[in-house]
């Protein structure tokens, strides 16, 4: 399934947050899109999911404009995780996660047990099947955002479009959930586009990087050729060292106006902490 955007401007009434943005989104592979805040990237995606009517250009979904297409037919081909998604009030996790499926129900075709199964999957995948039975709006942030992730997942579509979906989450879970989308991506070929703020983590997982600022595509193309002191400093207006490994992970370290506090001469120098590790001395 291909997505793309020609000439693709949008808008809030007169305020126009994205222009004329041309994207070829990789099939069957991961693209993250970086950017500093507000520049719109949750704009665009909105876009490409068809939630906002463009002021110029198209969305094509497989060469077909999106705003032709009925809305059913869209939801079971994107799936879309917002930046902040509403919770129903007092529903349960199970329930959530059940509304994926929805796009695929009608007056002819009822829950079936695949439906059951495939639920069930999306909770095993997020490991949030021991949270099946609690209220969603009881959750922690990081809970929470796992079970949205299982509900998109529930959609089965061959696109999923996440806006920051490792936000809320601790270091161990923003792994958790990047993994999970690059099997989704190698396994079951779904094309993803991810919103992320993190660098490295968006150049180690995705095979596309798009860097937006001021709702334009500024660099595009493989990670190594996207996450460059310069790009960096573009997009962001930052100064910062960028050190690429062979494995192909890269650091990036901004420079503020503060050098590291620990590491310098001083007689007032506060002790090193010590790390201490529970059960070892
Ligand atoms: N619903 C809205 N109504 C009016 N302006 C909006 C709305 N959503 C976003 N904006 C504005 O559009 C710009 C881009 O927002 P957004 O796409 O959310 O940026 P990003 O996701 O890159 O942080 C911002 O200036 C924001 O204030
Ligand atoms: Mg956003």
């Amino acid at each position: 399934m291909t997505l793309q955007s020609r000439n693709l401007s949008l808008a809030y009434g007169k305020r126009v947050v994205v222009e004329g943005l041309d994207l070829d989104v990789p099939e069957g592979r991961v693209t993250a899109i970086v950017g500093p805040n507000g520049c719109g990237k949750s704009t665009a995606l909105r876009g490409l999911a068809r939630l906002l009517r463009p002021t110029a250009g198209q969305v094509l979904l497989d060469g077909t404009d999106i705003h032709s297409l009925p809305t059913r037919t869209v939801a079971r081909r994107v799936g879309l995780l917002p930046q902040s998604p509403i919770v129903p009030e007092g529903i349960t996790v199970a329930e959530l996660v059940a509304r994926g499926r929805h796009p695929h129900h009608g007056l002819l075709r009822q829950w079936t047990r695949d439906d059951d199964r495939i639920v069930a999957e999306s909770l095993e995948r997020t490991h949030t099947t021991d949270l099946a039975g609690r209220p969603v709006d009881q959750l922690s942030g990081g809970q929470r955002q796992r079970v949205w992730i299982a509900m998109a997942l529930a959609q089965r579509t061959g696109l999923l479009l996440l806006d920051e979906p490792t936000s809320f989450l601790d270091i161990a879970h923003q792994v958790e959930v990047l993994d999970l989308v690059r099997d989704l991506s190698v396994e079951d070929g779904t094309t993803v586009v991810m919103v992320l703020h993190d660098l490295p983590l968006a150049a180690r997982y995705a095979d596309h990087l798009i860097a937006m600022r001021d709702g334009a595509i500024v660099a595009e193309g493989r990670p190594r050729d996207v996450v460059t002191a310069d790009t960096v400093c573009d997009v962001f207006g930052i100064t910062c060292r960028v050190r690429w490994e062979h494995a192909g992970d890269v650091s990036v370290i901004p420079l503020g106006r503060h050098l590291p506090t620990h590491g310098q001469e001083s007689p007032e120098e506060p002790p090193h902490a010590r790390v201490r590790v529970a059960g070892r001395p």
